[in-house]
């Protein structure tokens, strides 16, 4: 079985490497194929991937090449992880916005739409290559904004391609560990967009669990969520929000102390990483353990800011682990074994939420065999919850749009559009500065 990663050359690719590493079964993974487009970023991965495989026997093959097509070919799966622009242009995507006064993040508002702007037009030219030279393949796009990225690459994929995060999973998983349940055998009812879902229950053995927690001030305020979002805005919900909903809940303070911050969290990264890729040059750096603690200072600072005006602390020790990785492996195996599973996924809609049309992609548990991932039928969301679904599918559409059209006023639409952009003329300042400092922009006209 051959794998292709792209973005090969990527910070969280031994992630993943050492998930395989841990596969010995029967139709597991033998050969990995690194793509990127640079050739030193992709020498310091395998410098690592070397070291995690050198106590493992038949480990997976490891080769990297910056040959797109070439990687393509024969590809079974490929996973999709690339960031076009690099940490600069994350960087520049959160600075922008922060100067206009709304939020500059990843996957969220303007700088969610500026990084969509970037990554489609990419996406849709590997989504096009995919389909002419590896039809077969399952691609699995962990690219954010992954949810746009995944809707934007089923145009030619259909259901060949399907988007994974690990926000529900480890959501899910926290909250089953406050109610001392085990995640695996609990059913997570959990839907809406990537990045912008709800957890409305938790059964096990057939019973609600979640109503237990939201009666219960010390087990809601002893995770993540209930520290983050505070007991009673759960309570009010009655849900528990995915934590980038953080930033719309409490969008002023996310912002303000976004603003505040001595670096953004793209500045940061862009900083660490570089230092990570610069010491891989050195040939006697030990490769695993740089890499390591470069990865265990990314974790621990995960959405630092937020936490901060929170007054939410540290992270739990138990939330470091991640698990990105984990679905990602999960996902494939289901697949090529025919493993049935559940997972939450971004996938077509079909029909699942009424409000969307078919082709709309949205995050749901799915049903997992050999013939891919079948979302499973969910209660309706609460109507504040489907108006923040259908404005963020909307704007999800002028980026699309945008993208496949070249036109400027589109992309504008797209961000006086999002419901955290809050006037059309800081829109088109937005297009402005994101032009001005993109050249991955230059398309639009
Ligand atoms: C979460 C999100 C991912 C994101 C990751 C890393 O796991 O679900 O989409 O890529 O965090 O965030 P960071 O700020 O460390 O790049
Ligand atoms: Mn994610």
């Amino acid at each position: 079985m051959k794998l292709t990663i792209l973005g090969g050359g990527g910070f969280r690719v031994p992630l993943v490497y050492g998930a395989l590493l841990t596969d010995r079964a029967e139709g597991r993974v033998t050969e990995v194929v690194l793509h990127d487009l640079d050739d030193s970023r992709l020498y310091a991965v395998a410098r690592v991937l070397d070291e995690q495989a050198s106590a493992v026997p038949d480990a997976p093959r490891v080769t990297a090449t910056t040959d797109l097509d070439e990687a393509l070919r024969g590809a079974d799966f490929i996973f999709s992880a690339i960031r076009v622009g690099g940490l600069e242009g994350r960087a520049n995507d959160e600075r922008v916005a922060l100067a206009e006064g709304v939020l500059g993040q990843e996957t969220v508002g303007a700088g969610g739409i500026a990084y969509g702007l970037r990554t489609v037009p990419v996406a849709v030219d590997i989504a096009r290559r995919v389909a002419r030279l590896a039809p077969d393949a399952w691609v699995i796009n962990f690219t954010n904004p992954a949810g746009l990225v995944t809707e934007a690459m089923s145009r030619h994929l259909g259901d060949r391609v399907i988007g994974i995060c690990d926000s529900p999973v480890g959501l899910g998983r926290r909250i089953a560990r406050v109610l001392g349940a085990d995640p695996k055998q609990a059913w997570i009812d959990y839907v809406g967009l990537n990045h912008l879902g709800w957890v409305r229950g938790l059964r096990v053995a057939g019973r609600d669990e979640l109503p237990r927690l939201l009666a219960d001030d010390d087990l809601l305020g002893s995770f993540e969520e209930g520290k983050l979002f505070g007991v009673d805005w759960l309570r009010s919900l009655g849900a528990i929000p995915n934590e980038y909903l953080h930033y719309y809940y409490f969008n002023r303070e996310a912002v303000r102390s976004y603003q505040q911050a001595e670096k953004t969290r793209g500045a940061f990264l862009a900083d660490q990483q570089a230092r990570f890729y610069e010491e891989m040059k050195r040939p006697d750096a030990a490769a695993l353990t740089a890499w390591d603690r470069t990865r265990a200072e990314r974790e621990a600072t995960y959405m630092a800011e937020n936490r901060e005006t929170a007054g939410a602390g540290e992270r739990d020790a138990d939330d470091l682990s991640g698990g990105y990785e984990k679905v990602a492996l999960a996902l494939m195996r289901a697949i090529a074994r025919d493993e049935r599973t559940t997972l939450i996924l971004n996938v077509r809609n079909q029909g699942t939420l009424a409000v969307l049309d078919a082709d709309a992609v949205i995050e749901v548990p799915c049903l997992v065999d050999a013939n891919g991932a079948h979302p499973v039928a969910v209660a309706p969301l609460p109507d504040h919850a489907t108006g923040l679904v259908c404005a963020v599918k909307g704007v999800e559409r002028e980026v699309l749009a945008a993208a496949e059209s070249g036109s400027r006023t589109t992309a504008v639409k797209a961000f006086a559009l999002h419901p955290l952009v809050d006037s059309v003329n800081v829109a088109r300042k937005l297009v402005a500065g994101y032009t001005d400092v993109h050249p991955g922009l230059a398309y639009l006209r």
